[in-house]
């Protein structure tokens, strides 16, 4: 098929996610992809694109690993897909036991779905389900932060904080409690002050708090001090309310550490992992909880956790993500992406001499940076960007006035230079 059909079918009869359909039928030309592999993505008209954002931030060990896509087709001659329900498979057990081994010290038994949204919606079942076996029926709603993102799920849209995803669905879903981060309270005490209010007011009404540790990404890779996950943690205990932390993006290594959580030490109640996880290949999200929340649903039949998709623990997502845990121990991931991180940090400090540039902000392998004037997830500045960068040989997808990279951890040096070379053209063409 010539990349002109493709193209028209794909306009014809394929809905985009979050996209304004009738400008992208009008206006846009898109990348259509051919092959992938590393840092990069080929277009069928043979153009080479860096991949900023690893494909939405799961990409990172970069596109078709070798290894991984060996222990897909290794899994795939074995077995592609049995389920899960009285049932088992060595790569589901495999990977629970490496995933306890490097999670948090403290989460022991694993969950499996389908993708990030699920993983979080498993968290706010298992807490809901737990309070009501254990007697304290008026547990029924949240705590999360303001701009938060969790998915797209209704039970999640019920905790996410950015207006644009939410606004359409408002009256239809629960109604929680959101509270500032130290970065959006304008400092630590006033966001730990804020928390503790609502917990105060409403500890017997909490189910649980739901925080993306460090990181919110989906509301423009806003960041904020570690040291709140430490109170949070304190007031939760003080209240007995359960604390999850949705390490769908900050996981695996995007902002430094293994986890997020590791920056303050904290120990969740719950932590939902996805994306990085299987590698970027499949669809595969697992939610690790402690052994008080799965010892809540032991007991009579009627207590277990009646919930799972077809597809949880998919023997070749497992597969694939336990090469993923050899390929991060094996590879030192984590070690490598340290001076890259540092790159990236320097590259976006530096861009804020530019006038196009309001502010920076880095952490681990993430740089960000707002730009001066328009506003908002529906602000367009971003895409002149993505086009300079896309004329310059890099996908760069912008959140509305927000530009960042997320590449993949093990980016080549000479590739992640050149990446950050595209950014600082690209913004000082639209300047
Ligand atoms: C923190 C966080 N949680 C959950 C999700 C939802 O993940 P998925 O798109 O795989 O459902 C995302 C997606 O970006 C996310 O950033």
């Amino acid at each position: 098929m010539d990349r002109d059909r493709i193209v028209a079918l794909d306009k014809q009869r394929v809905w985009h996610p979050y996209t304004p359909m009738d400008r992208y039928r009008a206006e846009v030309d898109p990348i259509v992809v051919a092959r992938a592999e590393g840092p990069y993505l080929w277009d069928v008209d043979g153009s080479r694109l860096i991949d900023a954002n690893s494909s939405w931030w799961v990409a990172s060990l970069g596109h078709n690993h070798p290894r991984l896509v060996q222990a897909l087709k290794d899994q795939a001659d074995r077995n592609c897909h049995s389920a899960l329900a009285g049932m088992t498979h060595q790569p589901a057990s495999e990977l629970a036991e490496r995933l306890c081994a490097v999670a948090p010290d403290g989460l022991e038994h694993v969950f499996y779905s389908d993708d990030g949204s699920t993983a979080v919606e498993v968290a706010l079942k298992v807490t809901l389900q737990y309070w009501a076996q254990a007697g304290q029926t008026k547990r029924k709603h949240f705590v999360a932060l303001q701009e938060a993102f969790h998915g797209e799920t209704l039970g999640v849209t019920a905790i996410g904080g950015v207006d644009v995803f939410r606004a359409p669905f408002k009256g239809a879903v629960l109604e929680n409690f959101f509270v500032p981060t130290p970065t959006q309270a304008g400092g630590l005490e006033p966001a730990v002050d804020a928390l503790r209010s609502v917990l105060d007011a409403h500890g017997d009404e909490l189910s649980a708090v739901v925080v993306e540790p460090v990181v919110q990404g989906a509301s423009g890779m806003q960041m904020y001090d570690p040291a709140y996950l430490r109170e949070v943690r304190e007031l939760c205990d003080r209240h007995d309310v359960f604390l999850v932390f949705d390490e769908v993006f900050t996981g695996y290594g995007r902002t430094g550490p293994m986890w997020a959580a590791d920056h303050a030490g904290v120990l969740p109640d719950i932590l939902c992992t996805a994306k990085g996880f299987s590698g970027g290949m499949l669809p595969m999200a697992a939610t690790l909880v402690t052994p008080r929340l799965f010892e809540g649903f032991l007991g009579d039949a009627d207590r277990a956790f009646y919930y799972g998709h077809s597809f949880c623990g998919n023997p070749l997502g497992s597969a694939i993500a336990v090469e993923v845990l050899k390929v991060y121990e094996e590879e030192h991931i984590l070690d490598r992406a340290k001076p890259k991180a540092e790159r990236i940090g320097e590259a976006f400090r530096a861009l804020e001499a530019l006038p196009a540039v309001a502010r920076t902000r880095n952490r681990g392998m993430i740089g960000a940076l707002d730009l001066a004037g328009d506003d908002g997830y529906l602000a367009q500045a971003g895409w002149r960007i993505y086009d300079e960068a896309r004329r310059r040989g890099a996908y760069l997808r912008p959140m509305g006035n927000v530009v960042y990279v997320a590449p993949p951890l093990n980016i080549d040096d000479d590739v992640l230079v050149e990446l950050l070379g595209i950014v600082a053209d690209s913004i000082e063409a639209v300047s």
